[in-house]
């Protein structure tokens, strides 16, 4: 009987002392996961350390952007040079500034510093210096949504690149992307919110899932600088040209018409497009997008680190963390899946490259017209053909990761180039011919970027050595600016954040 009792208390004292220790456990671990904000982020605070001081898995982990070490078939962290990979691009963008310096991007860490770097944004000597406008700032940098609020949306894209300088230092990150007060998702770059408006549409309707795409649609897009704005005549004011709609034909038909180009190439002649990088625009064609999969789905997925579920802010190619970003819906090996994605990419990459050799030998077919006396009646129509076929191409090549977000889409894109490159080369033929000229162009040796490089009549040697000058002497004073001001923001303590 004694013995009975003893046993009953000590199960009862034992079972209280698991439920205290159980308690004391738990409690522990609300007091470890409790959001405590360790400062008051401010309203226009640029600098991605200080929100993540609150946010240190999502601040720590976006800093892996800066990781250089994975290459995949076509993309990856490192820097490619893609000039040297596939000198044609030179004679494509001959006349425009791509064709000096073209990299491949990489982790949206090195955005500031890649645009400081790039022989495209020149050597400027100071403010009103330099061929770039400021509006080449707008997909880099959260001093981007602070620079709008303080000065105003107009006023950021008034005047040239360097002229903002000191002002935009912080590679992309938190504010470009969520609300300080609530950590929500939020759209910052008014370019977006105007082009919903354009189509009709009001981006303060679109869901959550919607969101988790539209916040890289800030940035991720075609765009041009409209510089015809009534009432903002001469700046050059970021414009998605969606008003039509996305597809290749809706964005041509806008181009088209307000007579639109970025530039007049220099062997041709042709009323050039530059299409930046509609990768957006070719996602939402694909079966993902079509089955709600958003950007960050495959681009930021969840990760568990110490029982802690977070978002990873890790933005890369989804193919070196296929467990997380793939696996979650598919249940291939990974092996497998990184094998979809590459057949796709090589086979819209085999067509794109006979899309590519087309485009240079009628931009050389073209110049010898010209060379020969050709009038621009005569020209007209043929360059207009290469204006769209080269829109085609590029559209399919800088979107990046279209050839896996869409490829069907990209394959048509592709397919339509090549059909109206081909309509160019025989009227080429024909006029050519009419000139008195019956045999094939000969072509130039552009085996290496170098040669090609030479062969458009760029200077490439006196282009870097602005470049180094604007290094060693402008742009060391920009940070010291920059670093003077950031020292006077009021992002503030929690006095009583001592956990
Ligand atoms: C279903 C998964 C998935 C979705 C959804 C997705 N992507 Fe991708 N994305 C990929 C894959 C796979 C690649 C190819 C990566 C490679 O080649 O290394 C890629 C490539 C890219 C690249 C080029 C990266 C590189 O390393 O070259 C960019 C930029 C990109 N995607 C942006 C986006 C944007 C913006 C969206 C939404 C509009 C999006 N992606 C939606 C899977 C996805
Ligand atoms: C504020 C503009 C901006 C926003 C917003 C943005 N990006 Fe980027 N992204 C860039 C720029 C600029 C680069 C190129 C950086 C460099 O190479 O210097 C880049 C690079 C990338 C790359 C690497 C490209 C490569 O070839 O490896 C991926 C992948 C990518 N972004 C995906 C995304 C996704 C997904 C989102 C949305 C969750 C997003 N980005 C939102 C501007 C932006
Ligand atoms: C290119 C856009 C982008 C940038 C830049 C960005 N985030 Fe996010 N962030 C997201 C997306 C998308 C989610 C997922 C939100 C959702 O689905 O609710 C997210 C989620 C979060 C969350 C919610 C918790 C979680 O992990 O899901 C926090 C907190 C957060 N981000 C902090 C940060 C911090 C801190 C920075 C800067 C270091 C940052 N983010 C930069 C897009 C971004
Ligand atoms: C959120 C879920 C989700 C994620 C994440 C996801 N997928 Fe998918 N994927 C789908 C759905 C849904 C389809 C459409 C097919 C279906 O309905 O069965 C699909 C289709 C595909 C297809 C065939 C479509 C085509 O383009 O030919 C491939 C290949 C593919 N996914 C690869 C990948 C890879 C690689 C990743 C990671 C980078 C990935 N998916 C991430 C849901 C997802």
């Amino acid at each position: 009987m004694k013995n009975k009792i003893l046993f009953s208390v000590t199960i009862i004292v034992v079972f209280l002392l698991g439920l205290l220790a159980s308690s004391i456990i738990n409690r522990k671990s609300e007091a470890k996961y409790k959001y405590v904000p360790k400062v008051i982020i401010a309203e226009n605070e640029p600098r991605n350390e200080i929100w993540g001081q609150n946010f240190p898995k999502e601040y720590q982990s976006s800093l892996r952007t800066a990781d250089t070490s994975y290459v995949s078939y076509q993309g990856g962290s490192q820097m490619r040079d893609m000039l040297e990979e596939d000198p044609r691009l030179v004679i494509l963008w001959a006349g425009y500034g791509f064709s000096k310096d073209y990299n491949q991007g990489r982790g949206h860490a090195y955005a500031i510093e890649d645009i400081h770097n790039t022989l495209r944004t020149g050597g400027p000597k100071g403010e009103g210096d330099g061929p770039m406008p400021a509006t080449c700032w707008t997909c880099k940098s959260p001093d981007v949504p602070r620079l709008m609020n303080e000065k105003g949306i107009t006023e950021f894209y008034s005047g040239k690149w360097a002229d903002k300088g000191a002002e935009v230092v912080n590679s992309i990150g938190c504010a470009d992307c969520h609300d300080p007060e609530n950590m929500k998702l939020r759209i910052t770059r008014p370019a977006l919110v105007e082009a919903f408006d354009a189509m009709g549409k009001d981006i303060n309707q679109v869901t959550h899932n919607e969101m988790r795409s539209l916040v890289c649609a800030q940035c991720h897009v075609e765009y041009y600088f409209n510089k015809n704005i009534p009432g903002k005549e001469g700046v050059p004011y970021l414009v998605f040209p969606w008003e039509n709609g996305m597809t290749v034909e809706d964005m041509e038909s806008y181009y088209d018409d307000i007579e639109f180009s970025d530039w007049t190439h220099a062997l041709s002649k042709a009323p050039m497009l530059k299409a930046q990088h509609p990768g957006y625009e070719i996602f939402t064609t694909g079966v993902h997008a079509d089955r709600g999969v958003s950007c960050a789905d495959c681009h930021m997925p969840y990760k568990s680190e110490g029982g802690q579920k977070f978002t990873d802010h890790h933005i890369q190619s989804p193919l070196n963390n296929v467990s997380n970003a793939c696996q979650v819906c598919h249940r291939e090996e990974s092996t497998k899946l990184i094998a979809n994605v590459y057949e796709r990419q090589q086979k819209a990459h085999e067509n794109r490259l006979h899309l590519e050799d087309l485009l240079v030998k009628a931009h050389l077919e073209a110049k010898k017209c010209w060379d020969l006396g050709a009038t621009e009646d005569q020209m007209d129509a043929i360059l207009t053909d290469i204006r769209h076929a080269q829109w085609r191409w590029d559209y399919s090549a800088a979107s990046h990761g279209g050839s896996f977000h869409s490829p069907v889409e990209t394959a048509r894109v592709i397919g339509g180039g090549i059909v109206v490159a081909q309509e160019a080369r025989i009227k080429l033929a024909r006029l050519l011919s009419a000139l008195g000229y019956n045999e094939p162009i000969e072509m130039p040796d552009i085996s290496t970027k170098e040669k090609a490089q030479e062969f458009i009549g760029l200077d490439i040697e006196t282009l870097k050595a602005q470049k180094a000058e604007f290094k060693k002497t402008l742009l060391p004073k920009w940070l010291e600016e920059a670093k003077q001001r950031e020292a006077g923001y009021d992002s503030k303590k929690v006095a009583s954040a001592s956990n």
